[in-house]
């Protein structure tokens, strides 16, 4: 049986699968060219990331695919409900990644109360010549311990998040309309685990309580934080979106940094990716990075070898 991994797999996934039997291909053929790739070399399983999409036609124009599998949470490009009224199998590996978003919420926050995403813009500028300048430009530095994180979205992320917040000494208050209380269970090197009990408190709460907020909601069709939360946050306070772009008024964000009212945000993903706007991209208060929040070994080995295994019990 042959896989095509399209936008590529973790080699514990093609080890794992090649054990079982299977040909593993890794070559990344055009969009286009699928259709015709796929029925050529009679491709059984096809796995994909955000990249590649699977839609109805393809679908229908290759009848060798008993598999589509996506590496990670999101399938808004694949038509799953499609796919499986067909009689298709469609995977993905929804909690793989979920810790590793969680430590990219942390780098930004760990950076952003030592301004460290505007000290690596400025010390290659001026770090030879403005030294004491920049020193005292970021002398009013804050600790993460003891401050109150707010999380939007209590699922997987969320969730995976607030445990890093409190191994860090954190006080965690969440909202989520679909989840009341949940135990947290954080482990501990030495095989000791810790459990906490979280009732889940009111949107106007978190925004009341919190002194940095994350985001953890999947994408929908308002936004999620906009003028009136802001209005509602502490002055000063910190923003993650690690979540998607456009749950986020970035307009919004914006004003508010300019105006002080948010001190910093960290953002991971944006409303117009790949081409995100300018007045994100150079605004002094954020801290950036470009979605790459499974972007990790780890993350992309778990995918790897939850998707391999997902496959060999279905096909073999
Ligand atoms: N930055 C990255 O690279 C990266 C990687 C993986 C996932 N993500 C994104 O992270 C987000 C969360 O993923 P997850 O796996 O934790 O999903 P999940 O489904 O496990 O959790 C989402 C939670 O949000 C809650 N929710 C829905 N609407 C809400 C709202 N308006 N306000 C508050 N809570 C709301 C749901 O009840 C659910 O508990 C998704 O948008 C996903 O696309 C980003």
């Amino acid at each position: 049986m042959k896989v095509l991994a399209n936008d590529g797999i973790a080699q514990t996934g093609v080890d794992q699968l090649e054990k079982a039997g299977f040909e593993v291909i890794t070559t990344n053929v055009a969009q286009e060219q699928l259709e015709n790739y796929i029925n050529k070399h009679n491709i059984d399983v096809i796995l994909v990331r955000s990249a590649t999409t699977v839609r109805a036609e393809l679908i229908d124009a290759c009848p060798s695919i008993k598999i589509i599998g996506r590496g990670g949470v999101g399938m808004d490009n694949i038509d799953v409900t499609y796919a499986r009224e067909k009689g298709l199998h469609v995977i993905n590996t929804p909690a793989a990644s979920s810790h590793s978003v969680a430590e990219l919420v942390f780098a930004h926050l760990f950076g952003m109360v030592r301004y460290l995403y505007d000290a690596n813009r400025n010390m290659p500028l001026d770090g030879d010549t403005k030294f004491k300048a920049l020193k005292k430009s970021y002398a009013n530095g804050k600790e993460l311990k003891g401050k109150t994180l707010g999380v939007f979205g209590f699922g997987r992320i969320g969730q995976a998040t607030a445990k890093v917040a409190l191994g860090v000494g954190m006080k965690v208050v969440a909202f989520d309309p679909f989840l009341k209380e949940t135990d947290l269970e954080l482990d501990f090197f030495d095989g000791q685990k810790i459990s906490f009990h979280i009732e889940t408190i009111s949107k106007e709460e978190v925004l009341k309580q919190a002194d940095f907020i994350t985001l953890h909601v999947p994408a929908q069709k308002d936004f999620v934080i906009d003028e009136k939360e802001i209005k509602a946050m502490k002055d000063g306070v910190g923003l993650i979106n690690a979540a998607r772009g456009g749950v986020v008024n970035e307009v919004e964000l914006v004003q508010a940094l300019e105006s002080g009212k948010i001190a910093y945000a960290g953002i991971d993903t944006f409303i117009d990716e790949p081409t995100p706007a300018m007045q994100v991209l150079m605004n002094q208060h954020v801290s950036l990075s470009p979605h790459i929040g499974a972007a990790t070994a780890e993350a992309q080995d778990r995918i790897g070898s939850e998707l391999a295994s997902q496959i060999i019990d279905l096909l073999k």
